[in-house]
């Protein structure tokens, strides 16, 4: 059964939709976080989290989009966090890999889209997550990139030729239609389809059965 993750960067009312996401069916909150030079906008949500941890249940689902993640995976390393994935882009990945694993913390590696699935060959033995960006990572609420697809398949083959348990992630412009075409994928991000929404656990399921299907 796939995971879905929902993301809450595109919300109006953060803490409200955090505490929605949290009471809803999904399985992981998904935590975008960004520092105005990976991406062009910043947001630090860690002090709204750490206000309402008493109150989530959810394991967070947490997506560095940073230049320099050292921080911040310290930050969420002390959160009830599953996974911290950082970006294949990043100088320096191995040290946060190995810092994210010293902390006993699912790691991912997350694909910008013009990034090649190659890339993460020298660090196959460390990932558990790799997480294909299916828009240009920054902004809630774009439109899938259509080549994702393919990009997925051959991951999933490239993950299996590797005899790679890593799990596949696929993050940006999700929707009920476009995960009807997510086949191999373990964990769907879901945004603004979700959290726009007046019912959560509708769109969620809808992305669960969809996605489902074949
Ligand atoms: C994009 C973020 C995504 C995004 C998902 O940079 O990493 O998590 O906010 O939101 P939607 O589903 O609206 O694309
Ligand atoms: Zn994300």
């Amino acid at each position: 059964m796939k995971k879905i993750s929902v993301s809450f960067l595109s919300s109006k009312n953060e803490e409200r939709d955090i505490l929605r996401i949290n009471a809803s069916t999904a399985d992981y909150i998904h935590v975008d976080v960004m520092d105005g030079k990976f991406v062009r906008k910043k947001n630090k949500p860690f002090k709204k989290l750490v206000k309402l941890s008493s109150s989530i249940t959810k394991r967070l689902d947490v997506h560095l989009m940073e230049k320099n993640p050292l921080k911040n995976i310290n930050y969420y390393a002390s959160l009830n966090t599953e996974y911290i994935t950082v970006h294949a882009e990043l100088e320096n990945l191995n040290k946060y890999l190995d810092l994210i694993k010293e902390y006993g913390i699912k790691c991912g590696v997350a694909l910008n889209p013009d990034t090649d699935i190659e890339v993460i060959i020298p660090y196959l033995s460390k990932i558990d997550l790799v997480l294909v960006m299916s828009v240009n990572p920054g902004y809630g609420g774009q439109t899938f990139i259509d080549s994702t697809t393919k990009k997925i398949l051959k991951l999933k083959k490239l993950l299996v030729s590797k005899k790679s348990k890593a799990k596949i992630s696929v993050d940006g412009g999700i929707n009920g239609e476009i995960a009807k075409r997510l086949d191999f994928v373990d964990i769907i991000v879901s945004g603004s389809y979700v959290v726009e929404s007046d019912d959560f656990d509708e769109q969620i399921e809808t992305l669960r059965k969809n996605a489902s299907k074949k």
